[in-house]
């Protein structure tokens, strides 16, 4: 590339790990031991073998910060660009893993260090949708019926068809990003996910269909299960 040439387009994960773990009551979540290795390696593991990742940002908690960085510093994951410190709530470790992006990076995937399960092809799928539709997420078409309970009586039920379960990988062209942050800025939104921010703004989000198996590790009890999982998965790759 020569002076004056803009730098070839290049999509990026942010791997959002600056958390409290207060469900699971644990600070530590992401760092936990899961099949012998901290839970975080497992979705750094899918975005370098991502193909349509070039680069990684890390964003890490204060009390945190120490060990990720000693884990990456270990250099198992050549795309990790910049660890960085999160904020309060999950909109705000996300906005401070936006602006550690390098300029040439045109679309973004937020990745919840908690989901371990995620596969490179999952990656790839939502960043090609998001090409495509401008924003696209993995999302699971939910097979129980949803009440809306309120003082332990439910007072809905809402139709299933068109319920789904929202994930991570949550994919979106870059720009789309920056103005819906600065719309979160001057209304004071606050969401649990990116996507609520695309979608307060009125910019339309693609579902792309995860897989059941792409679980967070909220509580204790998800923790065997995403072994279990991680056990399943690996077998699969690694019979012919
Ligand atoms: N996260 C973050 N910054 C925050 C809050 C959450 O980076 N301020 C990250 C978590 O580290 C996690 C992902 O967002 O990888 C999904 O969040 P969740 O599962 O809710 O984890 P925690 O927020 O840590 O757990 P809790 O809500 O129970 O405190
Ligand atoms: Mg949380």
């Amino acid at each position: 590339m020569t002076a004056g040439e803009p730098a070839p387009a290049g999509a990026a994960a942010i791997i959002v790990a600056a958390g409290s773990g207060t469900r699971f009551g644990s600070p530590d979540k992401v760092l936990l031991r899961l099949a012998g290795r901290p839970m975080i390696a497992y979705a750094l593991d899918a975005a370098e073998r991502s193909a349509s990742i070039t680069a990684i940002v890390v964003v890490a908690g204060a009390h945190t910060m120490p060990a990720i960085a000693a884990l990456i510093g270990e250099g198992h994951w050549r795309k990790v660009r910049r660890i960085v410190l999160g904020g309060e709530r999950r909109q705000d470790s996300v906005e401070a893993g936006l602006a550690a992006l390098d300029p040439e990076i045109d679309i973004v995937a937020v990745h919840d260090a908690a989901r371990p399960l995620v596969s490179p092809h999952l990656f790839d799928t939502c960043i090609v949708a998001a090409r495509a539709h401008g924003a696209a997420i993995a999302a699971l078409p939910l097979t129980d019926t949803l009440k809306r309970v309120h003082d332990r009586l439910i007072t809905a039920t809402i139709p299933r068809d068109e319920t789904w379960a929202a994930q991570t990988p949550q994919a979106a062209r870059r720009d789309l990003l920056v103005r819906a942050y600065a719309a979160a800025h001057r209304d004071g939104l606050a969401v649990t996910d990116e996507a609520g921010l695309l979608e307060a703004v009125g910019i339309a989000v693609a579902v792309v269909e995860g897989p059941s198996t792409n679980i967070k590790i909220t509580r204790p009890e998800d923790l065997p299960l995403a072994e279990a999982l991680l056990a399943l998965a690996h077998g699969h790759e690694a019979s012919p």
